[in-house]
């Protein structure tokens, strides 16, 4: 139904709804449905509220799409599809045709009233009374309604911060602004760490734009289970994101539409194209009477209300968003549904209201998130030890033609309390969660058990089946006195950890034959790396059928020596702890605040010197077979790689020519005398090469940071101890890396690249006079960033670096700082492209003939057998890509 042309002044109803969104219009059409006379009030001309307008649907539809770029990128890389030119998304093209069914879906909720009778007012309402209601029309003009009832549900809109407590907040949009952007963002940054602001950075990264997300703590999600935060915030970063933890905006500085410069607290700039703040939402409780009717509002302006919706005003209610508890359309349809029933149904209806306890929820991250019931903490604390978890984490099957560095994580969590193992929290993050949660949570609000979960039989193969691969649970084991110094967060993920590939061990399928409940309990000492293993499970097939020998599969690829028993175990952890010592020479160190220390947060990493109580010392050492005991060492550690490493294998410990560089925790203990005791982080191995004619390149080909350290920059730590290394070692020419995964190519870019922007020598030779002098603002690496750029080129003597670059100068370089050939002419191809002026067209033609030259002199074999049409196509193609990937790892740097 349109809205009402002419309205009667005085029309009395039985029900009026304030607000047409998901609570209004399912509500008034229920009571519809009883044969009520009900009416719906309307402020902005469009029905469907913020679901339809600029909430679920909108950005559900966004999502698809990203998810349409990610599939797209799986069918090329994976599934050996043929994507012609790339994937182009053209947002000024889909937004139109989205904004066009969204038009659609307000006709639907029109011509829903009309068949309904619902009638519909156009205008904004006010209360000035429980039964009399004021709606002004947009030309003015103002006429009253009278009505029995009044459900308030006028739902929330999006917080900005003011400009006087972030000057120049308000350059910035909301989730309602993001609907309306007609393009693509190049750059964008969005702070917060809700739902909004997950779902948004995902959408915007994964369709091509280079994304910050600003968080003011360390995780993304920080009221949802745990183990979904750990998840999450790890692989956001992982795929691009620019997260910037710990960190607030202070200042935003630039002109609405154009570039604009987001100041942190932590003394980071960027800039960007929009800014979107998602930092949660308001109540729209204004200009709506209810404060002169003396209707209770709490602290944040929601509407206090009952469990029936009722306010303390008799004769008002407010359903949905308005009243502050779980913002979610469902919510709303469902409490607004349950009311009508409750006044106007049948009578087995009289005491209907909306259970808020258990309420499912989507996040439509990437990968997306199904939650509902507790979280561990909440269970902890309403049923204390009687809670019990089941975790299990796996790759779903799709990912298993993904390259590795695409392959999303996929977590599975149960959390259930008593002997019955009753169910609930059900957390899941990974590929399909979003759809499977509805039928999980029907399973929890019927109370299920765990067993009631196991005796439905899995769907082969889905996501929702665990994986047998995911039994082999990892433990890092510290004595007593070196867990008390650990924060609640390291006590879990030092706890357990998963496996990420188990097919070297157990095969291609990662799956294991004749047992149910089957746990596989591995565990190292977290220092010496002696290990404990326990085989158990409830039941087993008879011995003649198909049963896999756990055990012994796991036996080939451990030492023999390793404890069968708990206790011995434990007790060998306890007596070695503050005697082992790692094994060789010492090399490099660094310093990170401890997690539980009040420097948390504050000191920035390796800012504190070693003898700081709060300073948790990093040590890394190198090795080679001649080092006593070291190999025996090796044969424990070198598990780490087949579990962690994708292809990894084991390497031949009779080649005497191995060294490998060994990186550990030092941790302070508690109390007087002072004793710190070592904790293994993860190793590399290097193998060297003769190089003539003298020298060794070496070659570094395996790579492993154990999961609890994983995205915490110890990568990065210990890529740079091995590359101090080398650069110490007077018979070693040079540092090259043994087909490295994508992931670990850009960590070497990243590191090489600061190295090279931190060399003031290097830096003023390549760019001339004034190359680094001018100040920047930013932190060490920020200070070459784009604001740099001006005056640099333009005016000043070029420097070496050029384009074109001065090669025997280059090489002088590349030798001295012992990078391997290509990569060093990459590193130089990406500094020159940082510095490029758009405008100065020789020097891009300069660079592309200087790209294009090493290109071609890369792929000689392939292109030379090309006709030279075809050649040049090709050649420009790659230097596009090689650009457009330079762009990404600069934009990781800055
Ligand atoms: C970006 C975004 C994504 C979201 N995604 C999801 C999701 O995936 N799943 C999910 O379940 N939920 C999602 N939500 C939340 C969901 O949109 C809300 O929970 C839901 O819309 C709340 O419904 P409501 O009826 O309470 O309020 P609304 O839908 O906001 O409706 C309130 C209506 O009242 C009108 N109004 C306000 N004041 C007056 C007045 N004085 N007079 C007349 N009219 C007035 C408003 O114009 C509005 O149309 C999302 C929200 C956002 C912002
Ligand atoms: N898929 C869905 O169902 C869906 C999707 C979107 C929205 N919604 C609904 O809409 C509601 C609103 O979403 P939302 O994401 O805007 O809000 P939200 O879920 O309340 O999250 C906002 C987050 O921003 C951070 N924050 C708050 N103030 C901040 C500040 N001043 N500066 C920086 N960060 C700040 C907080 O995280 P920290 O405390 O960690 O900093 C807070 O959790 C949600 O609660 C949800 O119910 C649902």
């Amino acid at each position: 139904m349109p809205p009402i042309e002419k309205p009667t002044d005085g029309e009395k109803y039985d029900a009026v709804f304030i607000g047409g969104g998901s609570a209004g219009s399912a509500g008034s059409r229920r009571a519809a449905s009883y044969g009520k006379k009900v009416a719906v009030i309307e402020e902005t001309g469009r029905l469907g509220g913020t679901c339809v307008n600029v909430g679920c649907v909108p950005k559900k539809i966004m999502w698809h799409a990203a998810d349409i770029a990610d599939k797209i990128r799986h069918a090329h890389e994976g599934y050996e599809f043929e994507v012609p030119n790339g994937a182009q998304f053209h947002w000024n093209k889909f937004k139109p045709k989205r904004d066009a069914y969204i038009r659609f879906l307000n006709g639907i909720y029109d011509s829903n009233f009309s068949k309904e009778g619902v009638a519909y007012h156009d205008g904004h309402a006010k209360l000035l009374s429980p039964t009399v209601i004021e709606i002004t029309r947009k030309d003015g003009s103002t006429y009253k309604i009278n009505t029995d009832k009044v459900v308030v549900a006028t739902g929330g809109r999006p917080i900005i911060p003011s400009d006087d407590d972030i000057p120049g907040a308000s350059l910035g949009i909301d989730s309602d602004g993001f609907f309306d952007l007609e393009d693509q963002p190049k750059r964008v940054a969005v702070v917060g760490a809700g739902y909004i602001a997950v779902e948004l950075a995902g959408v915007l990264h994964t369709l091509g734009s280079e994304t910050h997300l600003v968080i003011r703590k360390d995780h993304v999600l920080r009221t949802f289970d745990p183990a979904l935060q750990e998840t999450l915030t790890p692989w956001i970063e992982h795929t691009g994101i620019n997260l910037h933890k710990q960190s607030k905006v202070v200042k935003v500085e630039g002109e609405r539409g154009g570039e604009l410069t987001v100041h942190t607290d932590k003394g980071e700039t960027f800039k960007v194209d929009t800014l979107i703040w998602a930092i949660g939402r308001r109540p729209n409780t204004g200009n709506l009477g209810l404060q002169d009717l003396g209707v209770k509002l709490d602290a944040k302006g929601d509407i206090v209300v009952d469990e029936y919706q009722a306010t303390n005003v008799p004769g008002i209610w407010a359903i949905g968003d308005v009243q502050g508890k779980a913002l979610l359309t469902p919510v709303a349809i469902a409490a607004a549904r349950r009311w009508s029933n409750r006044q106007y149904g049948p009578p087995k209806f009289k005491n209907d209201k909306l259970d808020y306890n258990n309420i499912p929820t989507v996040v439509f991250s990437h990968p997306p998130i199904g939650t509902v019931g507790l979280t561990e903490p909440q269970a902890r604390e309403k049923y204390g030890d009687a809670v019990k978890i089941y975790k299990s984490s796996f790759r779903a099957l799709y990912f298993s033609m993904v390259p590795a560095e695409h392959k999303e994580p996929s977590v599975y969590k149960l959390i259930v309390v008593g002997e019955e193992e009753r169910v609930v929290g059900i957390h899941v993050i990974g590929a399909g969660s979003d759809e499977l949660m509805q039928g999980f949570a029907v399973a929890l609000k019927m109370g299920a058990t765990k067993q009631d979960l196991d005796d439905t039989v899995a769907i082969h193969p889905t996501s929702a089946e665990d994986s047998e691969a995911d039994i082999l649970g990892i433990r890092e084991v510290r004595a007593p006195k070196d867990k008390e110094v650990l924060d609640e967060d390291e006590v879990q993920t030092f706890r357990s950890f998963r496996p990420t590939f188990t097919y070297p061990i157990y095969g291609e399928e990662e799956k294991i034959y004749g047992y149910k409940d089957l746990v596989i309990d591995l565990r190292f000492a977290s220092g010496s790396l002696k290990q404990y293993l326990d085989v158990r499970y409830s039941a087993s097939l008879p011995s003649s059928s198909t049963v896999d020998d756990v055990r012994g599969t796991l036996e080939k690829f451990i030492p023999k020596d390793y404890y069968k028993t708990e206790e011995a175990f434990l007790g060998r952890v306890e007596e070695e702890a503050d005697s082992f010592q790692p094994f060789g020479e010492k090399i490099y160190s660094y310093t990170r605040p401890a997690p539980n220390s009040a420097k948390k947060g504050k000191a920035v990493a390796g800012s504190l010197s070693e003898d700081d109580p709060d300073a948790v010392v990093y040590e890394a050492w190198h090795a080679t077979w001649d080092t006593p005991q070291f190999k025996e060492y090796h044969k424990r550690m070198q598990l780490f790689i087949l579990l962690y490493v994708e292809a990894g294998s084991y390497i031949n410990d009779e080649e005497d020519s191995w060294e490998f560089i060994v990186l550990y925790e030092k941790r302070k203990r508690q109390g007087v005398p002072l004793v710190s005791t070592y904790h293994f982080v993860g190793y590399t191995s290097l193998f060297p090469f003769f190089y003539f004619p003298d020298k060794h390149r070496m070659r570094l080909s395996q790579f492993v940071i154990l999961p609890p350290y994983q995205h915490k920059g110890h990568g990065s730590e210990l890529y740079n101890a091995t590359y101090q290394y080398v650069v110490n070692q007077p018979l070693i020419a040079e540092l090259t890396i043994e087909d490295p995964a994508e992931a670990f190519e850009d960590l070497r870019d990243r590191n090489d690249l600061k190295l090279l922007l931190n060399h003031e020598q290097f830096m003023q030779e390549a760019f001339g006079d004034g190359g680094i002098t001018q100040s920047s603002g930013g932190g060490k690496v920020g200070g070459v960033g784009p604001g740099r750029r001006k005056g640099k080129i333009a005016g000043k003597a070029k420097g070496k670096i050029g384009p074109p670059t001065d090669k025997l100068w280059a090489e002088e370089w590349r030798k001295r700082l012992k990078i391997a050939g290509r990569q060093f002419h990459r590193l130089i191809e990406m500094l020159i492209l940082l510095h490029l002026e758009p405008t100065d067209v020789r020097s891009a033609r300069a660079y592309r003939l200087q790209v294009k030259e090493r290109l071609y002199r890369f792929n000689y074999e392939v292109l030379a057998q090309l006709e030279d049409q075809e050649r040049l196509e090709k050649l420009e193609e790659t230097f596009q890509s090689v650009k457009e990937d330079y762009h990404r790892i600069l934009a990781m740097v800055r």
